[in-house]
């Protein structure tokens, strides 16, 4: 596959690859994506091949701007003023809007639902691969279905290798964690997938309540976004997350750390984590000054993906709180990831 530099003659590449109905996945703010031309039904099945997704599983829709709505969502004229106000507010961003699915779109984009969801990403390259593709893009994130989503063209390269035709490398995606998923009506909102625009800041600009969807709060009821169903975001090393202040937590990770049995493991925490520890300790923690739940969410994914590489046994995280007073807006969705790439390994100390 090509590696394209973030350049016009990269950009051109891809496009004209998308154009002829090939896979192309391209840098996002958020995470790094798997483009086809979402008009292209062929295209769009091969993006499932590709990632070995299950066929009932809808992609993202991207597209540069409001004016390329036409051919993505029916009736684009008659959206609620409060869709076109999310627009306005988030557009481009980390928001995905699940909207009435234009007739012209490839089915599989949507597969049995009505509805599509519609992104307009916060990226100069993904804008002008837009752009110059001329079509809508359905993409899911760039990964194999599974494994942690990619936020790096290695990453890329590193699950899809010769199965599409090329990624554009625009360095490392700097949300980390992928858009919030949200259908939006008249007088009420009900967020899908936790992301990047939390539903605080959906509420502020929308001046409709915002629900999250009940799965969101109760893992073992049905999600509506089918996605979320599924086993996510895992590395093969065990994962555990540990909720609780902070001194607890790290006693915690420093005695199940010390575990030889465990060795080597692998520890995420706000800071430094010190103590007597048997075995050789992989271990990351933010920048001084740097907020925990806002690189976390930068790195989550490229960590889980490194400490695999190194061979940890166990990867050992400290949780963050989204109810918490000073919560950061990306907590929910931070938390989120972590329960899954934990599978519910959850533990309050
Ligand atoms: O940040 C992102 O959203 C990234 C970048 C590449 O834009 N894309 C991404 O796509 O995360 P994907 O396919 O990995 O996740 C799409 C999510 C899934 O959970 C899917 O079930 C949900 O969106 N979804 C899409 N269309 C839907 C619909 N019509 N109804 C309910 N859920 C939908
Ligand atoms: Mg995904």
């Amino acid at each position: 596959m090509h590696v394209w530099p973030d350049t016009l003659a990269g950009l051109h590449a891809a496009a004209s690859v998308l154009r002829a109905g090939g896979l192309v996945a391209f840098p996002t703010e958020t995470v790094y994506g798997l483009g086809a031309n979402a008009w292209n039904e062929s295209a769009v099945r091969r993006v499932f091949e590709a990632k070995g997704r299950p066929a009932d599983n809808p992609l993202i829709v991207h597209v540069a701007g409001t004016r390329h709505l036409e051919g993505v969502v029916q009736d684009v004229a008659t959206l609620p003023q409060t869709v076109r106000r999310a627009m306005e507010v988030f557009w481009p961003g980390p928001l995905t809007l699940l909207l009435p699915a234009h007739p012209r779109l490839a089915p599989s984009t949507h597969p049995m639902l009505p509805t599509v969801g519609v992104r307009m990403p916060n990226h100069p390259v993904a804008l002008a691969l837009l752009e110059q593709a001329n079509c809508p893009v359905a993409a899911p994130s760039a990964n194999k279905s599974g494994r942690p989503s990619p936020t790096l063209a290695t990453d890329v390269v590193e699950d899809l290798g010769e199965a599409i035709a090329g990624v554009i490398d625009g360095g490392p995606s700097s949300i980390g964690v992928e858009s919030t998923v949200v259908a939006i009506g008249i007088d009420h909102a009900t967020i899908y997938r936790p992301g990047g625009v939390s539903a605080q800041q959906l509420e502020d600009a929308l001046s409709v309540p915002v629900s999250l969807d009940a799965h969101l709060l109760d893992p073992t009821s049905a999600p509506r976004a089918p996605g979320m169903k599924y086993r996510h975001y895992a590395p093969s090393a065990e994962v555990m997350v540990f909720m609780g202040d902070t001194a607890a937590v790290e006693d915690t990770i420093v005695r199940v750390a010390s575990d030889p049995a465990a060795s080597p493991a692998a520890i995420i925490a706000p800071e430094q984590v010190r103590g007597v520890m048997r075995g050789s300790v992989l271990d990351w923690w933010p920048e001084p000054g740097e907020n925990y739940t806002v690189a976390l969410s930068r790195e989550l994914y490229r960590l889980l993906r490194a400490f695999d590489r190194a061979g940890a046994k166990r990867i050992l995280i400290a949780g963050v709180d989204p109810l918490a007073r000073d919560a950061h807006p990306l907590a929910l969705a931070v938390m989120n990831r972590l329960e899954k790439a934990a599978s519910g390994r959850v533990v309050r100390v």
